[in-house]
Order: C-alpha cells, then structure tokens, then sequence
C-alpha cells in the first residue's frame, strides 16, 4: 500500500493506554442492572444476558490466559479509529497468550454468515496502525435477525476454532451483538460477543458509555471544513452557506460544530421537535437573521443544518412514521417503476393530514423519502437534501419581501453536505488512543469469560492514563422501539438534550453569534504532532458535559 508521509510517520505513534490496563489487570463486579425501559419484556427476550453486573478493570497481577481465537467485525458506517479498536485487540490478545488468533470477517456481518474471512497477522495489523478508513476488512449493514444467520455464524467459529466474536458497531450493530450473545448463551454454543461502541453520529452514549469513537475526528474534519468556509464568508462577502452535516437522527455532530466554529445559526433538530416547530418556522427564523443581517450590510453567513431535521418537525415526523410502516416490504409499492405512480400510490395510503403534507414537498425531497430504508428500517438521512429545500423556501420568502420593499439584500447561496469527508480520516490522538483502548479492552472482557457486554472507557476528558475501562451489559442499553411496523428490542439512541451543558452553552450565545462575524471561530486542522494542549483536545460536547465548563 503506497503511504503518504504523514501515515509512514503516524504508524509509529504508540497509542496512550489508561494505567489499569498496562500490566495485570484484576477484574471488579459493581451492581447489577437493568434496561433503559421496558425491563420485564426485554428480560424475557433476553433472559441468559439480563440484569449482569457491570465490571470495571484495575491494577494486578499480569497472569496468562488460555488461548481463544477471536472473529472481528467491523459494522455500518466508517469511523475513525476502528482500525486502532482492531490493532488494540490484537495486541492484548498476544499480551494476554501469543497463541490466540484474530480472523477479520470481510464486509461486515455478512462476513459471518457467509465464511468470508481473512487472519490478522502482526504483518497485516502493522500496516493498518494510526490510519483511517475501515478496508482492513471492511464493512456492511447486513443485519443479523435470524436463526439460520446465527447457526451459520456457529458453523464458521466451530470450523476456525473462534471462541468468541467482537462487533464494532453503532446502536443497531450492538444490538444484533447482544442477540447473537443471547442465542449463543442459549444454544451452549461457547461462543462470547463483545460490542464496542462506534459512531460518528455520537448517538450512541448514555450513563455508562461517555461517547462512541469517530465522533472526535469526524467533527474535528467537519469544523475545519466549515471554518474555512466562514473565513471565506467573511472576505467574499457575498455568500450565504448552508451546510448539512450528517449524524442521521441526533444532532450531536452538528451541535459541536457550531460550539467550534460560532456560525451565524446552528438547528438543533431536537430543539425543533420540543418547540413543536414546522418547517414555516425554521424558515421565518433564518429569514429574520438574513434581513437583520442585510440591514448591517452583511450579505453573508452560515448556517448549520442537521441532516436528521426533516424527521423533526412533527407533521414530517407523523408522515415518515406513516411511510416506514407502509414501505416495510410492500411487494405492491416495490413493483412500481415511476416515481409519478409511486407518489399516487403512497398518497392514497395515508391518513389525510400526512398526505396533505406529502403533496407540498417538492417532487425530488418526495422521492428521497419514499427511497429505500436501510437494513435496520431506518429512512437515509443522509440523501434529504433539506439544506436545498431550505434554500428554497427562504429565497421564495426573501424575494416576496423584497417586492414589499421590506428586504433590500442579495441572497446568493452555496449549498454544501458534509459526511463523507470526515468518516474514514486519519484518527485524532483522542481516537487513536480510545479505539486502542477499546480494542484492548474488549479482548480482556474475552479473557474474563464475558458475553454480551459493550467495551467501555470512562473518564474521557481527563488524560488517557486516568481513563477507566471495563465492559457494560449491552441490556442496559436496551428498550422496545418501533422498527420496520414491528415492536423491536434496541439500544436506546442517545439525541442532544436540551438541557445538557453542549446546547445550554450555544443557546447562551447563539444572539451574539448570528448578528456578528467576528466571532466566526477558525479551527484549523487537526493536529497530530506537537504539545498535548493542542493535540490531545477531544469535543467541546464531552468536555462540557462531564467537565461542566470548557
Ligand atoms: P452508523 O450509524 O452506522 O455509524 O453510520 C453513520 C452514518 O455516517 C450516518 O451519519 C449517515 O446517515 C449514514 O451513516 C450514511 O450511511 P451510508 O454509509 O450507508 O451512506
């Protein structure tokens, strides 16, 4: 593989551990739990893997374990890091008996049931250190349900000898971990599954699991990005930027974006639900910025938009909601070709108030919402073009004030989405030591005898060697949701709380930050060699919330 200079000089950076999982590590049981809600149905569902303690690792004697051969996957959307979570794993496994091996499944879950697999070598871990991306072995969303999945899963462990699988995964991903435990446990089959929590939607974190890894570098790439942009705003002078960022339903990654950069307004797509908002609204608010703003001359500006909001505001929400339970393997709507009849039909089959607001979509944010769900029967965010659909509505507003003579501005704008660009970059020191952490840790809670559990690092916002790390049932996560029309077991997913610290603090400056452009905030790059002050920084959103203060 040809590698830039910044990866040959990066391969050698030695990832910081916390201290108890330097040398021998003893292993300590806290209380027992119980799920997030619904705990008599998702003790039934779960009976072998329900109510385990949480355990926490310190300081102790090294000792040896037995051997035990591992399978990895790597599972949904990229992150950065999880080549680290993999070296981690490796080299704890060796520590803890050279004998151990690690097979990666190729392609995510469907790996496992389709015994496609390669070993992990020293030789081919070593080429992966430090880097981004997920094409050690790659990934997928193949999500594992059913009983057939799970017996060919056992097929392939019993044939390489893997005594235990590690799923490195986001809420949907952790949640297929801790049934294929649960089946596992059940079937006697003697096979352990640890989750690790990836995601750079940074959904996936509650009391116990501060955040998921990518979260870091994915905001860190998507705030340079953006600063550049506001730094461009504020020379041109002309332009208006609308700037969709991904992080599916929970605006997480766009919350600490505007906490680094200062744009003129940031949607919070959680505050828009809690204020019962509809789309009208949100376009009156940007509007009023942009005619303030023009009145000071100031044609330009930023504006953040979570690429979950649409799923927000409540006649949206109601009329998704509908679509989801109606697409859900409808043979009937799957045999229309032309999206004129698929609208036809789709309209005929809701109630009236969501048909209502299906017809005033434009004709291309329709077919977005009708396209495929994933495997999981979540809509693609990710391929709304609400920032488009924004643009429009303002400019309609603009121009219909401006014929009133209310508005005297320019309204030229530049729409941008940024997702892809961060998912796969080179690991921040704060992922690259988390995810080796993670990787480590997981294969401790293995060699303890563990199954069904979630790796876990805590005290994230103090130095690396200060983190605690131990393992949490992915049953706590867990409660019953609506999933494809049916009633399904899941990890909760964590959205941006309005009255955490993160948002309290952009709502304490969210006026002084729409009026100005000087306090646009430029974060530069991320930066991987020089003082700790600088380079081993994590999110504003993790410091505020277990700090209290930035
Ligand atoms: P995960 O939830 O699997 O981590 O994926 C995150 C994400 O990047 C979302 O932010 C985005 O909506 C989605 O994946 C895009 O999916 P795809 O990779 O299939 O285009």
């Amino acid at each position: 593989m040809k590698k830039s200079p910044l990866e040959v000089i990066r391969a050698q950076y030695e990832p910081k551990l916390p201290v108890s999982l330097r040398g021998g590590v003893v292993v300590t049981e806290g209380r027992t739990t119980t799920s997030a809600d619904n705990q008599k149905e998702i003790k039934g569902l779960f009976p072998n893997t329900y109510g385990m303690p949480i355990v926490r690792f310190e300081c102790g004697q090294f000792k040896t374990y037995r051997q035990k051969n591992v399978g990895v996957i790597l599972s949904g959307g990229q992150a950065p890091g999880g080549h680290n979570v993999m070296s981690g794993l490796f080299d704890s496994m060796k520590k803890l008996n050279p004998d151990s091996r690690l097979y990666g499944f190729i392609g995510g879950p469907s790996g496992l049931v389709d015994h496609k697999y390669v070993e992990l070598t020293a030789e081919v871990i070593d080429e992966y250190r430090n880097t981004g991306g997920f094409d050690i072995i790659g990934s997928g969303r193949t999500k594992l349900e059913e009983t057939s999945q799970f017996d060919r899963a056992i097929e392939i462990c019993k044939a390489l000898d893997i005594k235990a699988i590690v799923i490195i995964g986001g809420d949907d991903s952790n949640t297929n971990a801790c049934v294929l435990a649960e089946y596992f446990l059940q079937k006697n089959a003697g096979i352990q599954v640890i989750g690790c929590p990836k995601t750079i939607d940074g959904d996936l974190k509650n009391e116990m699991i501060e955040t998921s890894f990518g979260f870091d570098t994915a905001c860190k790439v998507y705030s340079e990005l953006i600063g550049n942009i506001q730094r461009d705003a504020n020379s041109a002078k002309k332009y208006w930027h609308f700037i969709r960022l991904m992080g599916r339903s929970a605006s997480h990654i766009t919350l600490e974006c505007a906490l680094q950069t200062q744009p003129n307004m940031c949607i919070v797509s959680e505050e828009v639900a809690a204020k019962n908002m509809t789309l009208s609204d949100i376009v009156d608010n940007i509007v009023s910025m942009v005619v303030v703003r023009a009145n000071h001359g100031l044609n330009f500006g930023t504006i953040l938009v979570p690429e979950g909001l649409i799923e927000f505001v409540p006649a949206a929400k109601k009329l998704i909601a509908e679509l989801n339970d109606l697409l859900a393997a409808n043979e009937e709507f799957n045999l229309l070709t032309k999206d004129e009849d698929k609208r036809r039909y789709v309209k005929s089959k809701l109630t009236k108030e969501s048909a209502n607001t299906f017809v005033d979509l434009p004709k291309s944010i329709a077919r977005q919402l009708m396209s495929d769900r994933d495997p999981h029967g979540n809509i693609q965010v990710s391929l709304i073009e609400t920032e488009k659909l924004l643009i429009e509505m303002v400019a309609k507003r603009l121009a219909k004030l401006k014929s009133e003579g209310v508005y005297k501005g320019k309204f030229a704008t530049i729409n941008h989405f940024f997702g892809y660009e961060g998912r796969c970059a080179i690991p921040s020191n704060f992922d690259a030591d988390y995810c080796y952490s993670l990787g480590y840790t997981a294969a401790v809670l293995i060699a303890e005898g563990k199954s069904g559990y979630m790796a876990n690092i805590r005290n994230l916002s103090a130095p690396a060697e200060e983190w605690i790390a131990g393992g949490v049932p992915i049953t706590m996560m867990m409660n019953i949701e609506r999933r494809h029309g049916e009633m399904k077991p899941v990890i909760r997913k964590a959205l941006v709380k309005l009255d955490g610290a993160p948002f309290k603090y952009y709502v304490a400056h969210r006026e002084e930050w729409s009026n100005s452009s000087v306090s646009y905030a430029y974060p530069g790059p991320i930066q991987y060699f020089g003082p700790s002050e600088l380079c081993d920084q994590t999110t504003m959103t993790l410091k505020l919330e277990n700090v209290g203060h930035l």
